[in-house]
């Protein structure tokens, strides 16, 4: 969360401190040179979230409060962070109003805490409402290979009523248990400002993955298609669910779409486990060798954090497009990653 400190100085990052050591390491590297104040936020433990492994508990927090306190000009502590499994509205706005609670605590003890951030979380919406209920009403283990079984509640919430900046404003209008108003008034009211965030919203619609056709099996009723890629290119995969937005199939054949051709695709590797989609997608061509699969809207997760060189393929290029002020879009490699 880097944030600018005045036009003629460079960029202070802005840290989220998460453990107690981490804090003692910031302070001593702060005062072991000449270096200018750290800016932190404390990171909470969600009450609701006990079993996490990040941020601090109660009395951990405590401490920290004291401990920033004793580094004086050391550290700008400007508030507190916390970040929340799941895309739930309600415990972000009750744990938003409880940070709240305690920078006004904190400042009351002489810290600046004019800031609250709450993480990431805002959900994107894959799909409608009804397309959603209905493939989660209708699916079963015979649509995916090997007999693969998934819960409702193994899957990510490909449909959100409010995504991205409509969570956002949800949020803001949502009452904190405890509090008559809402949180946007509440934060209002205390002077502190609202940091967020967001990863995979913030990606939302940018980004494509493309696998080639390596081999193509029957497997009584379905195919198996291998592909020259990895589990680990679609996140949802490395956590034991799926996902689940149909890829695109790019034809070297010229035939006209006949029928319905299921398949379902399996990585480059010798694990049975990596699979790119157990479900059998169906596609409206027969799929081929060279043929390629083009998984739509990954950027957010699904790519650059994901994909790493351990299995010795090359760590996919990326091409960026640029369509702004041009009559037409021009495209390169991103030469960052290559
Ligand atoms: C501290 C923190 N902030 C933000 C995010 C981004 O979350 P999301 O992609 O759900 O917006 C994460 C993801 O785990 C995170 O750990």
């Amino acid at each position: 969360m880097p944030a600018c400190c005045g036009s003629r100085r460079s960029t202070v990052a802005l840290i989220a401190v998460d453990a107690l050591d981490e804090l003692d390491a910031l302070v001593a590297t702060v005062l072991s040179g000449t270096r200018r104040p750290a800016r932190l936020l404390l990171r909470c433990l969600p009450p609701g979230q006990r079993q996490s492994r990040f941020g601090m508990n109660d009395a951990e927090l405590a401490t920290a409060t004291e401990v920033c306190l004793r580094a004086g000009d050391a550290v700008r502590m400007e508030g507190y962070s916390f970040h929340l499994s799941g895309y739930a509205i309600q415990p972000r706005a009750d744990l938003a109003a409880h940070l709240v609670g305690l920078c006004l605590k904190a400042r009351v003890q002489g810290l600046e805490a004019g800031r609250v951030s709450i993480g990431g979380g805002l959900p994107v919406s894959y799909t409608d409402a009804d397309s959603w209920h209905a493939f989660l009403s209708g699916q079963s283990s015979r649509h995916y290979h090997a007999g693969k079984s998934f819960n409702s509640g193994d899957f990510y919430p490909y449909y959100a009523p409010a995504a991205g900046a409509d969570a956002l404003r949800a949020l803001l209008a949502a009452r904190p248990e405890g509090h008559a108003g809402s949180l946007a008034g509440l934060l209002k009211e205390a002077g502190v400002e609202l940091l967020m965030e967001p990863g995979r919203a913030l990606l939302d619609r940018a980004g494509a993955t493309v696998f080639r056709v390596q081999g193509v099996k029957e497997r009584g009723g379905y195919r198996l298609l291998t592909v020259d890629g990895s589990s680990l290119s679609l996140s949802e995969q490395w956590f034991n669910s799926e996902y689940l937005p149909d890829p695109h199939l790019i034809s070297r054949g010229t035939d006209a779409p006949s029928g319905t051709w299921p398949a379902c695709v399996g990585a480059a590797t010798c694990l049975e486990s990596d699979m790119v989609s157990w479900r059998k997608i169906p596609f409206r061509r027969r799929p081929g060798i060279g043929d390629l699969l083009v998984y739509p809207n990954t950027a957010g997760y699904q790519m650059d954090s994901n994909e790493s060189p351990f299995h010795d393929l090359a760590v996919p290029p990326k091409v960026v497009v640029d369509h702004t002020g041009r009559p037409r879009p021009r495209w390169r490699l991103d030469r960052h990653f290559t």
